[in-house]
């Protein structure tokens, strides 16, 4: 198969630069899967998804049929995960991951909470502010975040009416957007990475992340970016509650439709509780990141993880078939 992978790495090639997305991923990890589907026998290229790509994309395929395995987080702007999707699907082009209805519904923490709320699951209580005015009736301690980004970015605990409108006030001011004030759930985290469609999709085992025993720890950016908490592989909890969490994740993800993988957040609180936190459409394939070691606590090394999602993506387009030597994980 003929692999074109895609992501960003010039954020300068656009018309206009605003304000750049802090997501990216590393040339690092881009490389590994590169080698990974090498390793797998499928001729790979790369390329940076800018406003040069409909160029790029026009010479790969002039060339065969492929695939785009598609690792763009966008360049700039409130639907950036949705920009290189809707190329492709403009072109008709096949790709791995979600679409771009997916992409934009779950990058829109609200949205996504009122999609899954309207399905009976369960997701902590939450407000959405364009400004730090009208803040007087909520019950606190809350969760402040902006309504579109990552890594933990601009997330902060409000425990006085002052920090929440300082929050509140950062949000809107330096990340330009709306502000998620979320009821703060005390308690354990947990993440459930998922590979696969319809039928086929798997939950991989419940992941924890390791708070410490500490029912008010958060994981910042700084320890996100720089010292990743411990994680625990399966967790350590009982077997019908991990059920449930990936039970709760597989259902999220069929709601908002997304495609071949994705990893869903969850805290479980005091009373074992267990609520949504947000979906993932882009799960990082990042070495150290939670995707890559909830798929190694399931038996997959980074390789056939990579092959995986290739497969799960393959299956979706009828017209690439025969140009594939089977379905390695079948
Ligand atoms: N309602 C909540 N109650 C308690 N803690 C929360 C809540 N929401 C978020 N957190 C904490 O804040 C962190 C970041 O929140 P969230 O996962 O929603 O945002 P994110 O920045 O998109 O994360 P990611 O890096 O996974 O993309 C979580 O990992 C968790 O520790
Ligand atoms: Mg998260």
């Amino acid at each position: 198969m003929r692999v074109l992978v895609v992501y960003n790495k010039d954020f300068s090639k656009v018309i206009y630069q605003r304000n750049p997305t802090k997501e990216i991923y590393s040339e690092k990890t881009v490389f590994r899967i590169k080698s990974a589907l090498e390793r797998a026998g499928h001729y790979v290229e790369v390329a940076d998804g800018n406003m040069e790509i409909i160029d790029r994309l026009k010479v790969f395929f002039r060339r065969g049929k492929g695939i785009v395995f598609n690792l763009s987080y966008g360049i700039q702007g409130e639907s950036r995960y949705s920009h290189i999707p809707s190329i492709l699907e403009m072109l008709g082009v096949p790709y791995t991951g979600s679409t771009p209805e997916g992409h934009a519904v779950a990058l829109d923490k609200a949205l996504t909470k009122i999609a899954v709320q309207y399905y009976g699951i369960k997701t902590p209580d939450f407000m959405v502010f364009k400004s730090p005015e009208k803040l007087e009736d909520i019950k606190l301690p809350v969760i402040v975040k902006p309504r579109r980004e990552a890594l933990s970015l601009g997330v902060k605990v409000a425990k006085t009416k002052e920090e929440l409108k300082k929050a509140v006030r950062e949000i809107t001011d330096i990340f330009g957007q709306e502000a998620l004030v979320e009821k703060f759930i005390r308690g354990r985290e947990f993440s459930v990475a998922l590979i696969g469609n319809g039928k086929d999709l798997t939950a991989l085992p419940v992941l924890e992340f390791d708070l410490g025993g500490n029912p008010e720890a958060i994981q910042t950016t700084f320890l996100k970016r720089h010292r990743p908490i411990r994680k625990i592989c399966p967790a350590e909890i009982p077997e019908n509650t991990a059920k449930k969490m990936q039970e709760i994740s597989k259902r999220v993800f069929n709601i908002l439709e997304l495609r071949d993988y994705a990893r869903v957040d969850l805290r479980m609180d005091e009373s074992g509780e267990i609520y949504f936190l947000e979906i993932n459409s882009q799960a990082s394939l990042g070495e150290t990141g939670s995707f890559i070691h909830s798929a190694r606590a399931a038996g997959m090394d980074f390789d056939q993880t990579v092959i995986k999602i290739l497969d799960a993506a393959v299956k979706r387009y009828q017209e690439l078939w025969e140009e594939y030597d089977g379905f390695e994980q079948d």
